[in-house]
């Protein structure tokens, strides 16, 4: 199994480069971890106000796990893919760089669906962007599209995929446990509007 661990080692390694610090440093945005909600994404990169900074977060962040499946998949095969998809999104929310205190993984997440079948992971950005759109509320948009990418597996007939949209999606969850507790109090604040940090 050594290629399957080395994928996946790498796989974690690429995971775990912040893009969203890294862009706020390269666009003079300051801090990311005392701006907003204080996360790395690109959700409070936008909150800088920055919106070609958080268009490349979203995208880095989302094509590092969608380069960690694809290596996998060429390099040992499918099992491995699923194996590195979630090797990056760990990478993400638990970089070593970081002392383990990344983000939230909802980019990452979004790419690793993507790479592994496109259809799955159009379907999971699709439901983002409606409730997005909806609500213009990022977290709600990540937590139903988490929420709903099982059910978008068994719909689309990729039901062995269904073990990791489970992990993925209790960790993005747990990530999210702050965000959750805005929206139920009615304190999300929505995108476009400033928020402190918490
Ligand atoms: O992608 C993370 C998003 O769902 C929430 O980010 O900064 O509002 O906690 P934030």
């Amino acid at each position: 199994p050594a290629p399957l661990i080395l994928t996946a080692l790498l796989a974690y390694l690429l995971g775990s480069i912040p893009f969203g610090i890294v862009m706020a440093r390269l666009f003079g945005l300051g801090d990311l971890r005392v701006i907003g909600s204080g996360n790395i994404g690109a959700t409070n990169v936008l909150r800088t106000g920055n919106k070609l900074a958080a268009f490349l977060t979203l995208v880095l962040d989302a094509a590092k796990g969608g380069v960690a499946v694809l290596i996998a998949r060429a390099v040992v095969g499918e099992d491995a893919a699923q194996i590195s998809g979630f090797a990056a999104f760990l990478g993400h929310i638990y970089p070593v760089w970081l002392k383990f205190k990344g983000g939230k993984g909802v980019a990452t997440f979004l790419g690793v669906l993507l790479a592994l079948d496109w259809q799955v992971g159009l379907a999971c950005c699709a439901t983002w962007l409606v409730i997005a759109f909806l609500f213009r509320l990022s977290s709600l948009a990540a937590l139903v599209a988490a929420g709903l990418s099982t059910a978008w597996m068994l719909v689309l007939g990729r039901p062995e995929m269904v073990l990791l949209a489970l992990l993925l999606t209790a960790l993005v969850y747990i990530r999210h446990s702050s965000n959750i507790g805005r929206l139920l109090r009615g304190e999300e604040p929505r995108i476009g509007a400033d928020k402190k940090k918490s």
